[in-house]
């Protein structure tokens, strides 16, 4: 590895399970965060890191977190140490603990840094096999490496991925003002469910991501559905149930991830309806809310040395 060297990482926000594909299918949004890691040979040795934006009060606090421990294991997994002197700064646009992807995008950006470092050694399927080890699930993982709309199977130790471009969608996702931890939102859901359930949730998973490829918002809108987690979770969102049908009834929509934020597929002429339509419904329960008009990236992950 040179001793001097400059990397620029940039890697999207994304949203998981978009109704019935719990676990499974994932949304890479245009929805950045920029990390530059430098490694100088002239600089005191020790690892820093420093955040703006999104989270920085609290990632600011210490230099381990997902993102240094993500590159870590890189190094490790490689049989390598981990530069002696590396300052790591963070633009973050992602929200934590939102449902968009803010775990996803520091282990995704800190393999993409490690790897760059030491001169590429994994491969696009051995860092989603790495994300997805350290993730635990591969649906935000693998659209924040891939881009665009992902459907994930892990089988035996692989992790089978395939991506679909999906055409300039109109996304609202609306964030209540309160941090949903995933551990928290995955705590709530039942151990086993329903063949009935499951029924429900497989054809619309399919369905979903049909809809989605093709752009057809009416069907979005019909098979958009989920019996496997969203009803165990919006119970535990003040305003959630009623943001979540007020934005259905101007489109499709989802809980975004494990939530809480909710994501809206609409007509780009519904834009503020829909916007209006969840923060109404959230402020109703007391709760103060931030919207984020998006699309979908085709783009994931990138480095720029
Ligand atoms: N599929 C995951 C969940 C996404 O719903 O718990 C959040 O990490």
């Amino acid at each position: 590895m040179n001793t001097d060297t400059l990397i620029n990482i940039h890697v999207p926000a994304t949203s998981a399970n978009l109704g019935p594909g719990f676990d499974s299918l994932g949304l890479a949004l245009d929805i950045w965060n920029h990390i530059r890691v430098e490694a100088r040979s002239s600089t005191a040795p020790g690892l820093r890191y420093r955040a703006s934006g999104e989270g920085e009060d609290v990632l600011n606090q210490s230099s381990d977190n997902l993102l240094t421990r993500s590159m870590a294991r890189l190094f490790e997994s490689c049989g390598k140490e981990m530069p002696p002197a590396l300052d790591i700064f963070a633009e973050n646009n992602i929200p934590l603990a939102s449902g968009l992807g803010s775990s996803a995008a520091a282990i995704v950006g800190g393999l993409a840094a490690a790897n760059a470092l030491l001169g590429n050694p994994l491969d696009g399927m051995g860092l989603l096999r790495l994300a997805n080890d350290i993730e635990g699930h591969p649906d935000n993982v693998a659209p924040a490496l891939l881009g665009g709309l992902v459907a994930s199977a892990c089988c035996s130790d692989e992790v089978i991925s395939r991506r679909f471009d999906l055409p300039p969608l109109t996304i609202v996702i609306v964030k209540p003002e309160m941090d949903l931890p995933t551990k928290t939102a995955r705590a709530v859901l039942p151990d086993s469910v329903s063949r009935q359930d499951a029924i429900f949730n497989i054809g619309r998973a399919v369905l979903v991501t049909e809809a989605l490829r093709a752009g057809d918002l009416s069907l979005l809108a019909r098979v958009m559905d989920d019996k496997l987690h969203q009803p165990y979770r919006l119970r535990h969102i003040p305003g959630g149930e009623a943001a979540y049908l007020a934005a259905k009834r101007c489109g499709a929509a989802a809980l975004s991830g494990a939530g809480p934020s909710l994501i809206a597929f609409v007509e780009a002429a519904d834009t503020q309806k829909v916007q209006d339509a969840m923060a109404t419904a959230f402020a109703q329960s007391g709760i103060a809310s931030r919207a984020f008009l998006t699309r979908p990236s085709a783009r994931g992950v990138f480095v720029i040395k």
